[in-house]
């Protein structure tokens, strides 16, 4: 197992704020009962790559579904976002590598829409990547990417131009809040619009039961690699000692509620130390690890509603497993 010992005080200053940060919430997750950790951590550079990986995988579906969406469905989603041809700013929140979006702007572009993408990442290299290669593959697009977090960057693109609001929250990553968190960023986002402005949100619908089990539960074992990738990071960035093999993936659906969660399960009795701080865990003790929350069509129109916006379009793929909806704030 590779481990790193770099102590905190001889990492950069610029890193040092984001490894505390990281440091405190490990070690009062792993303190707290039920032990949890914030899937958020789970894309470092290999969590990005094994992210990828996954998106191709038989059994993860959602990515699939939400790209036919983009593909199948553009010229219909267009026409709603350019609505009365004013200009307009096409905020991305998490943008990635832009892939379902670059339908959306390729299209914007030959059709004449005058709007300015940009894209917000918390990660600089997601940011600088996107502004390097987006306009050589679509010339003549504006693109004034935002490195951040949603909310601030969102506050500062209000203040550098006055142009309508769009914002797409694309790829369920809703779903990795559970529902009262999922409102509250909702209500968050609403407070941070103007009235017409519009939001596209994608959103992984409840499903039998079985298929979305088997995404998260992926043969090849990805999605297993995926979160024990956690601890792995813990070692190398926090000088932990897990030892990943005294640990199992153990994912869940309740096909009531819709909440899909993945634990960690500790097989023995056992001590990890993280930065001279010991954690003890008991045979079977799970670590509560990420949701993926699946929602009805019902469930998605209330959320609208209860967040002051008013629920538009929809956009289904050919199996109704994904939904891409378009809100218009109230
Ligand atoms: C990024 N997010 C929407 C994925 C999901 O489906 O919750 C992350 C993921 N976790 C396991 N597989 C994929």
């Amino acid at each position: 197992m590779k481990t790193s010992q770099t102590p905190l005080n001889e990492l950069k200053p610029q890193n040092t704020s984001k490894i505390n940060q990281f440091l405190d919430d490990v070690l009062l997750g792993l303190q707290s009962n039920p032990k949890q950790l914030y899937s958020k951590y789970f894309y470092d550079a290999i969590g990005d790559r094994l992210f990828q990986d996954l998106m191709n995988c038989v059994e993860y579906y959602p990515t699939n579904c939400e790209l036919e969406i983009f593909s199948q469905k553009t010229a219909e989603i267009c026409k709603a976002i350019i609505a009365d041809g004013s200009p307009f700013d096409l905020l991305e929140l998490g943008a990635g590598d832009a892939t379902k979006s670059t339908y959306l702007l390729k299209y914007l572009l030959d059709n004449g829409a005058d709007f300015t993408y940009m894209p917000i990442d918390i990660s600089e290299n997601v940011i600088s990547y996107l502004q390097l290669t987006l306009p050589t593959l679509l010339p003549g697009l504006k693109i004034d990417g935002l490195n951040g977090e949603y909310f601030e960057m969102l506050q500062q693109s209000a203040t550098n131009s006055t142009n309508r609001k769009v914002v797409l929250f694309l790829g369920s990553n809703i779903g990795n809040m559970d529902v009262q968190e999922a409102e509250e960023f909702c209500k968050a986002l609403r407070n941070q619009l103007s009235p017409g402005n519009l939001v596209l949100v994608g959103f992984d619908l409840k499903k039998n039961p079985a298929t979305i089990l088997a995404a998260y539960n992926d043969k090849e074992g990805i999605t297993k690699k995926f979160n024990l990738n956690l601890l792995e990071r813990i070692n190398r960035e926090l000088g932990g000692n897990f030892n990943l093999d005294n640990f199992e993936h153990y994912p869940t659906y309740d096909p009531v509620s819709g909440a899909c969660k993945s634990y960690l399960v500790s097989l023995t009795n056992q001590m990890v130390t993280i930065h001279n701080q010991h954690i003890q865990f008991l045979k079977d003790e799970c670590i509560y690890m990420e949701i993926s929350q699946k929602f009805s069509v019902d469930e998605i129109n209330k959320m609208a509603i209860n967040c002051n916006f008013i629920p538009s379009i929809q956009f289904f793929d050919n199996k109704k497993w994904f939904i891409d909806v378009i809100w218009i704030a109230a």
